[in-house]
């Protein structure tokens, strides 16, 4: 009888606790907003505040520094990043790691935060391992529409710490430009040199 009772008991708190795990949710296909980062590697700490806007129908993603010195654009289809500068420079590299639009499957349930008082945002958290730089990152977004609010990688990068953290702000659901994913070229090569640079900041 008692062991019944235990056994509904375990079960009732498993259920629960599955019942807690959110769903894999996806970000919205096309979005647009602040990015602020900073980063710590071996040259030590940068930070930047850049705009950057998503497009999933065409597999695209820009960015830009909020001085205009330089901007990215990332075509996914073909996984070459360009670097396009002020002064007329482009670069174009192959890029490591594969379009995110959900929370990976392999991904693993964090936790929950509320970011303020009560009444405040319900955010998911989930940890999932990088392919390049090989860290574990943690993505923070909103329970309620599936707003990319943050992303935090920590590790080592050739025998050294890595951090990075992208904070997300203003973010709408429309590309006001659409040019910010024009990849000019000239100046930009048709083909990448076999540079695997993570999203990286000039
Ligand atoms: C997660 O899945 C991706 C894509 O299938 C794979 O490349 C990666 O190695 C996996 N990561 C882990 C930690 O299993
Ligand atoms: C973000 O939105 C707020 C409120 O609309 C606005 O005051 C602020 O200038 C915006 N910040 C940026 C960097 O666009």
């Amino acid at each position: 009888m008692r062991i019944t009772v235990v056994i509904a008991a375990i079960l009732v708190v498993t259920c629960a606790k599955q019942l807690d795990i959110p769903i894999r949710c996806c970000f919205p296909k096309v979005w647009e907003g602040m990015m602020a980062t900073v980063q710590i590697d071996s040259s030590g700490m940068k930070s930047s505040m850049l705009s950057v806007s998503y497009d999933f129908s065409v597999d695209r993603f820009a960015l830009q520094d909020v001085d205009m010195k330089y901007r990215i654009v990332v075509d996914y289809s073909k996984m070459i990043q360009y670097v396009i500068t002020s002064e007329g420079l482009c670069s174009a590299s192959k890029v490591p790691n594969k379009e995110l639009n959900c929370i990976p499957d392999n991904a693993t349930f964090v936790g929950s935060v509320v970011y303020g008082g009560p009444g405040g945002m319900v955010l998911d958290k989930w940890s999932y391992k990088v392919h390049y730089p090989p860290v574990t990152a943690v993505i923070t977004v909103t329970r309620d529409a599936c707003v990319y609010v943050s992303e935090v990688g920590a590790g080592t990068l050739g025998g050294v710490p890595f951090y990075r953290s992208d904070e997300f702000s203003n973010i709408t659901y429309a590309i006001k430009d659409p040019t910010v994913f024009n990849v000019p070229s000239p100046p930009c090569p048709s083909d990448q040199d076999n540079n695997l640079v993570g999203l990286s900041m000039p």
